[in-house]
């Protein structure tokens, strides 16, 4: 009964599949035909009525009535003009993708801006943050940029209101930087360049202005030409004066594919920034034209046909639907049995040759919440990920590698999966594992990632979680950019909470290190790729209590490396004696010079009172369990209050650890103290 009614529906799905196959290949069939846009803004003047409805403006950003410009920052509203981003752009979005042949639009656009000093700052005003060698002025600089959307301002500072997340992968945005500060974390050349951004802030190319004489603040109009050639993939830069043929050679061209950055529909127009250095950027005129390609789209008799099909179906009585119709469920009876005959001969090779199949609580499935955690097939996941590709790959370890994976419903999700090596050569109890699996998924925390379910079979193993887009702190902390003091702090106090809480609950995480600790969009840590298991047998009693030690112990090791801002190994420092950090720190603590210890780049801004304390915590994590290593939930403790840290050792404990950093493995648990 309940067979048959399976039947029937799969039919449906499978006719109803049929039907929308045939209606989107009919599609494309019309000729060619040139999408063109055309926006022109002489000024920006009030004066013209539609000037408020064609220009959206966000965050710090305002219609000059004094000079008809756009200006950024919004000079009337704020007195403090620092640490502020805001856009202007063409308020409806503007094609420039076909996506049928993925060819991006031609463009060309022409505006003229002008940068000027605030002239309300002094140097009387100019406070510690801004001495440096840029004197009191001189803004982040100003980008001409194609966004996603018309909702969403960029960050302050050096982010020039480009990017609203530097590592949200989402979120496209394509720009070209007129920058003039020098952010050599970023990668700029100096304070007088053009950068081309693709994605990211770091420029894919820059062009050193002051090379071809022109310089950015010097307080004239200058105007700049951007022209793209969409089918050959060819960008040209041009700068120039008002009034004035652009020279003759361009300030860049080149090879630019811009396709995979580009979605169909974007919006065009401006974002500046300012830093604690102020300055206002004006636009003063603008104009863009894009041309793309597009087949038009005409009724073809067949999209019509179906449609009435679809029609009738609800009306009884169509007659005239009948050979189509005819012909669905025939070729639907066909699949049917070809999958049913697929199944059965699947099941039955499973049955023939596996003696100790894994038998999982996997009840029939029955509707659940949309979220809970559940078993997924292989295929599921190798769907989801694209047959595991090596696009997706996020990252691997010797536990296995990380996919990037899409379920049906558009979630995103990030599966490890463990390497067959992993699994066979430790002798894991796979039953264990999922057993662990499934407790950890049952539970859940703000600092913990989501387990969205697991997927098992004869070879496999795969745990599907959440996916966090702003990837995982290492990549913060060991790569370009330097992440401020307080948001390490912060990273430090959400991870000692979500394995508090862990260990609260009888469980450990058994693979802490800083590409375990992920990064939401807040900078909010949240921990993800657990162990699940300790390579190496040992009774479960002893297991728990020696894993939940391990991870003291690790964390310890990277609370000293957020502070450090480098890894715990690092074959590239070139003092011998600072190669190994756990190492380092302890003899920094004996000669009591801790701050030596701290990440250089973080510059003055850290709160040094806060950071020793830290690393006195992160030490003494790594003490002996009988000498005083703390649980995680005394670390808590101290970090949310002042009470006094219980007294280090004046010296380096020698036989303390037999921790060894030198390779992935011992860095996992194996080589970790609990004795
Ligand atoms: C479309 O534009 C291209 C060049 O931009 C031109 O060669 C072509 O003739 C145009 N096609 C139509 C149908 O206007
Ligand atoms: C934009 O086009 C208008 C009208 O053709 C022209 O007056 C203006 O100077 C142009 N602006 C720029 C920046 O090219
Ligand atoms: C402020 O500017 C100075 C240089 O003028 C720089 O050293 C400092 O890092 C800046 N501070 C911030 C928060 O950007
Ligand atoms: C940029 O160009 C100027 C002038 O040619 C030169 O002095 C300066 O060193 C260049 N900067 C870089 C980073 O190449
Ligand atoms: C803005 O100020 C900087 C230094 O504070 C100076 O070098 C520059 O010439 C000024 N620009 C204008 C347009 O006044």
């Amino acid at each position: 009964m309940a067979f048959s009614s399976f039947l029937f529906l799969l039919l449906l799905l499978v006719g109803s599949s049929l039907g929308v196959d045939s209606a989107k290949k009919e599609k494309f069939t019309g000729p060619v035909i040139n999408v063109t846009k055309h926006l022109s803004f002489p000024d920006f003047s009030l004066d013209n009525p539609r000037m408020v409805h064609d220009v959206r403006l966000l965050g710090s950003a305002k219609l000059s009535k004094e000079t008809g410009a756009v200006q950024i920052p919004d000079v009337s509203e704020a007195i403090d003009l620092r640490h502020l981003a805001g856009r202007a752009l063409y308020s409806s979005p503007v094609r420039l993708l076909d996506p049928a042949t993925r060819t991006p639009a031609s463009f060309e656009t022409t505006f003229d801006f002008q940068f000027k000093n605030d002239s309300s700052v002094t140097p009387a005003r100019n406070d510690a943050g801004s001495a440096g060698t840029g004197g009191t002025h001189g803004g982040s600089g100003l980008t001409f940029i194609i966004v996603p959307d018309e909702f969403t301002v960029g960050r302050s500072g050096p982010w020039l209101g480009m990017l609203n997340d530097a590592c949200d992968e989402e979120y496209k945005a394509v720009a070209v930087e007129f920058d003039t500060r020098h952010n050599p974390e970023f990668g700029d050349p100096n304070d007088n360049h053009v950068g081309i951004n693709l994605g990211s802030i770091v420029s894919t190319r820059t062009i050193n202005l002051s090379d071809i004489g022109v310089s950015l603040k010097d307080g004239s109009i200058h105007r700049a030409r951007i022209r793209y050639d969409g089918p050959k993939r060819w960008i040209e830069i041009n700068l120039g004066s008002v009034g004035q043929e652009f020279p003759s050679t361009p300030a860049f061209s080149g090879f630019l594919d811009l396709s995979p950055h580009l979605k169909e529909y974007m919006f065009v127009g401006f974002s500046a920034s300012t830093g604690n250095l102020t300055q206002i950027h004006n636009v003063l005129s603008w104009n863009f034209t894009s041309t793309s390609q597009a087949s038009l789209r005409i009724p073809s008799d067949e999209t019509c046909e179906s449609k009435i099909i679809l029609g009738n179906t609800q009306t009884p009585g169509g007659a005239k639907t009948e050979p189509i119709s005819n012909f669905l469920i025939f070729a639907a009876v066909v699949v049917l049995a070809l999958a049913i005959l697929v199944s059965l001969y699947y099941n039955s090779k499973r049955r023939g040759d596996k003696p100790s199949t894994i038998v999982l609580p996997e009840k029939i499935q029955r509707p659940r919440p949309p979220n809970k955690p559940r078993s997924f097939t292989v295929n599921e996941v190798s769907c989801a990920t694209r047959g595991f590709g090596e696009y997706e790959v996020l990252g691997s370890d010797y536990r296995g590698s990380f996919y990037r994976g899409k379920l049906p419903n558009g979630c995103q999700v990030a599966v490890k999966r463990f390497s067959t090596h992993f699994l066979n050569s430790y002798g894991l109890d796979r039953r264990r594992i999922l057993k662990e699996i499934c407790a950890i998924s049952r539970i859940r925390h703000p600092n913990l990632v989501p387990i969205r379910g697991w997927c098992h079979d004869k070879v496999e193993l795969m745990v599907i979680y959440d996916f966090f887009p702003n990837g995982s702190l290492d990549k913060w902390l060991f790569g370009v950019g330097v992440l401020p003091w307080t948001r390490r702090f912060k990273v430090i106090k959400d991870a000692a909470e979500a394995l508090s809480f862990l260990h609260s609950k009888k469980l450990a995480h058994k693979n802490m290190k800083t590409t375990s600790v992920l990064l939401d969009v807040t900078f909010r840590a949240v921990l993800g790729d657990f162990g699940f298991v300790l390579s190496g047998s040992g009774s479960r009693k002893f297991e728990s209590a020696t894993s939940q030690a391990a991870d003291v112990f690790e964390f310890g090791v990277i609370a000293l490396e957020v502070i450090a801002g480098r890894r715990r190994s690092d074959p590239e420092v070139e003092e011998e004696e600072e190669k190994d950090l756990l190492d380092f720190s302890w003899r920094m603590h004996e000669i009591n010079e801790k701050v030596k210890v701290f990440d250089r780049r973080m510059g003055s801004l850290v709160n040094l009172e806060q950071a020793i304390r830290v690393l006195e915590i992160g030490l003494l994590c790594t003490l002996n369990e009988s000498k005083g290593r703390p649980s995680m939930e005394e670390v808590v403790n101290l970090l949310a209050t002042d009470k006094p840290i219980p007294e280090l050792p004046p010296s380096r404990p020698v036989a303390l650890f037999p921790y060894s950093s030198t390779t992935g493995l011992c860095a996992g648990y194996s080589c970790a103290p609990f004795r």
